[in-house]
């Protein structure tokens, strides 16, 4: 009798899947068991604290003065759909494999290990590197009060990238300071987080309610300024977009709303970060779900308010890049206000760095359980149940990162690291409809596969507006990725032990 010919078994290897069955079942093994102490409402705080930051206190101004005009909160708008298609898809998959490692999870369930690999690869580029871009942003506006206050740090430990070398200390010490909290578990993480949450969205909705009453109805005119066809950039700048096509950006008119989405896309990132929480959350199914969409209608609310109070207060051609809010209070002679929000970006960035560094030590861990990582990393502290090893590595070299590198032209890779990782979730909500659907979900994206295509269609948008550069850059960071996998990942995986150990003649397992 003829039989199906034996697939090749590297491509065998590279396509196996964890069942959620025995993903789910890994979350009880003893030594590599978190501890479930967070409530719906919980999460949802730490969405906010992972989301609202760097986006809304300082790209606003960018955006609104180089790309949309008051239509900005329109931009924020469309950001909020895009992000809002992928949370649909986020949500479906954590209410269906709640484990620690949010995409690289359900990748792993879905399309295979390899994808898994590079997609838990690729967080890094969110998580690790975001942390470290944003306590970057974090250092710059402490070190502005603290100049304020008359105080200045001497030039070689601003981390300055003007006038020699220079080392960031405050950002250095942010992330061990933030490493620490970590470590000593997720119930002192979340009271920090849930302290300045209150703090910076206390601060927004200031913003939003003093700022009414500065607002001229002048300012909004022309709602959507005239369109403008950008000088095509040159090189590894020009977006890949019209590197390949020829199209040329425009800045302002209807399409310069969507350029200006791309860059307040950064705004959103991190209500993703929630579903990495899973594992430590009492009820997940039915709360990482309530979390993610939660904390992201709030933020887009709270952001399409604070534009559209923003422009009203200035003519957008007068907004500042750097301290658009802050400095919107100013330009009325609200010195106090200023200040008032300077100490909320202070706040707010602080928690942004946390969770990301907290998200990216939970993906490692559930990597490392799986064996794509040394196992050391999934050992969980006797006392404060948590990862320590993995979040003490990851803090110090996001400590290094953040201290050494000039990392303002990296934060575009966070934008194109969190893009890749949508696209893989939506197409994963799609693959386990087919391939399970007799399993348990509480949360059901509606009107599939037409939102999770909508969403990788979003998401590619928003990829291909991203400068050459930063492709390159990308698909650099994924060949040592791949170079990893290949060397260590593919042999030390247990799911591959484990099928190996089932083909292995008897008394050789
Ligand atoms: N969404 C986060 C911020 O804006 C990353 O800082």
């Amino acid at each position: 009798m003829s039989s199906m010919p034996e697939p090749n078994p590297l491509l065998r290897d590279l396509v196996r899947t964890k069942s959620v069955e025995q993903s789910i079942a890994d979350t009880t093994e003893p030594e590599h068991t978190l501890r479930r102490s967070l409530s719906a409402l919980d999460l949802t705080v730490f969405g906010v604290g992972v989301i609202i930051g760097t986006g809304i206190f300082v790209l606003t101004g960018t955006a609104a003065k180089n790309h949309a005009g008051p239509a900005v909160a329109l931009s924020f708008a469309a950001a909020g759909v895009v992000c809002a298609l992928a949370a649909l898809c986020y949500a479906e998959l954590a209410s269906t494999v709640p484990v620690a490692g949010s995409a690289y999870i359900f990748a792993y369930s879905t399309i295979g290990e390899l994808p898994a690999w590079i997609i838990g690869w690729d967080l890094v580029l969110e998580l690790a590197l975001g942390a470290a871009v944003v306590a970057v942003g974090w250092s710059g506006y402490v070190q502005s009060l603290l100049d304020s206050a008359g105080v200045s740090l001497p030039h070689a430990l601003t981390g300055a990238d003007t006038g020699g070398w220079s080392f960031n200390l405050l950002a250095t010490l942010l992330v061990l300071v933030l490493t620490g909290v970590i470590v000593a578990g997720m119930h002192l993480s979340a009271e920090i987080t849930r302290v300045i949450v209150a703090i910076k969205v206390t601060v927004v909705l200031i913003v939003i309610v003093a700022g009414l009453f500065f607002v001229k109805s002048d300012n909004y005119s022309p709602f959507i300024p005239p369109a403008v066809t950008v000088e095509g950039k040159s090189g590894g700048q020009s977006p890949l977009i019209q590197a390949m096509f020829g199209y040329t950006p425009t800045d302002f008119g209807v399409m310069g709303i969507f350029t200006a989405a791309a860059v307040v896309f950064f705004a959103f990132i991190g209500f993703d970060v929630v579903a990495t929480a899973a594992e430590e959350t009492r009820n997940p199914q039915r709360d990482v779900p309530r979390g993610i969409l939660g904390s992201l209608l709030i933020c887009t609310l709270l952001y399409m308010a604070v534009s559209v109070v923003v422009t009203g207060m200035q003519k957008y051609t007068e907004l500042s890049s750097d301290a658009p809010l802050s400095d919107a209070f100013k330009a009325v002679g609200q010195d106090a206000f200023a200040d008032i929000i300077n100490v909320g970006a202070v706040a707010g960035l602080t928690s942004v760095t946390m969770i990301l560094l907290l998200g990216q030590s939970r993906v490692f861990f559930a990597m490392s359980r799986d064996g794509l990582l040394p196992r050391t990393f999934s050992a969980v502290h006797p006392r404060f149940k948590t990862p320590s090893k993995a979040i003490l590595m990851l803090g110090l070299v996001v400590a290094v990162l953040a201290g050494l590198i000039p990392l303002e032209e990296l934060s575009e890779l966070v934008n194109i690291g969190t893009l890749f990782a949508f696209i893989v979730v939506s197409i994963g909500v799609v693959i386990l409809r087919r391939t399970r659907p007799d399993l348990p979900r509480s949360f059901r994206c509606p009107w599939v596969p037409v939102v999770p295509i909508l969403s990788v269609l979003a998401s590619l948008w928003l990829m291909i507006n991203l400068p050459v550069e930063t492709w390159w850059r990308f698909l650099i960071w994924m060949v040592i990725g791949m170079v990893v996998y290949f060397l260590y990942g593919r042999g030390h995986s247990r799911v591959g032990r484990a099928e190996r150990a089932g083909r292995a003649p008897r008394g050789q397992a």
